[in-house]
């Protein structure tokens, strides 16, 4: 739906500083419980060299590889973002979204090792994109999938695909604007990689330490 993908781009911009603000003063319990060290030893236990950051949002995953001596490339939608991630380095970042990615998938290089979404495939139509990632990918190189537990869905909803509004109660203050984002279910995800010809490898469920409930989905899959 275009007005979804339309608000769900505007979000990120009207909402820049406050996500900033999340992330770098670690507001958001999730990630500071699990899902960052998660993703961090995902990426790190295949010895990447070269890393996709796809929407990297301010940089704190590019910051955190690049520290461990990994070369990082960083693109995001929203330039509001990739200035505030430009402006503490760690990175080449690039204001770039995925349908201009996927017009020439190979204008920020290709071979990567690793190629990361972290909490960041938000639109319904991600064919186009995970099809253009894939040609990006070196020949043994994965694809990082992190994304929402559909446990949390699942809890109050209908366990099917839709869009779903993503307000940031509790993740902080001087949010702007709610954001739409897409939901799919596990069965959709694995289908997604097959058509974009990739398969699945790995699938972690990091847990939350005290009560014991999943916090997110991290995909891993190669090229087949
Ligand atoms: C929840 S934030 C995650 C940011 C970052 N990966 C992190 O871990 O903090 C989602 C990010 O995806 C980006 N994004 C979503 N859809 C996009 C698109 N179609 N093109 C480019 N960036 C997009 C947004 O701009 C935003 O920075």
């Amino acid at each position: 739906m275009k007005h979804n993908e339309d608000r769900l781009d505007q979000s990120w911009v009207a909402n820049a500083e406050a996500w900033t603000q999340s992330v770098r003063e670690q507001q958001i319990e999730s990630r500071k419980l699990a899902t960052d060290q998660a993703v961090v030893n995902e990426i790190t236990s295949y010895h990447p060299k070269r890393v996709l950051d796809v929407g990297c949002g301010e940089g704190w995953l590019a910051r955190v590889l690049s520290q461990q001596g990994l070369e990082v490339v960083g693109i995001d939608g929203s330039n509001e973002l990739i200035k505030r991630a430009e402006a503490l380095g760690g990175g080449s970042f690039h204001h770039l979204n995925y349908t201009e990615l996927g017009d020439n998938p190979t204008q920020l290089g290709d071979a990567f090792d690793v190629i990361v979404c972290n909490f960041s495939i938000l639109s319904e139509d991600i064919t186009l994109l995970l099809q253009s990632l894939s040609t990006i990918l070196s020949s043994e190189g994965v694809l990082i999938i992190h994304t929402l537990h559909p446990f949390f869905v699942a809890n109050s909803d209908r366990y099917e695909d839709g869009w779903k509004t993503e307000s940031f109660n509790g993740m902080g203050e001087g949010y702007k604007t709610e954001m739409p984002w897409y939901f799919r279910t596990i069965g959709s995800w694995i289908q997604e990689l097959n058509d974009a010809g990739l398969q699945l490898k790995s699938c972690k469920e990091p847990i939350h330490p005290v009560t014991g409930k999943p916090l997110s989905l991290l995909l891993s899959a190669r090229k087949v």
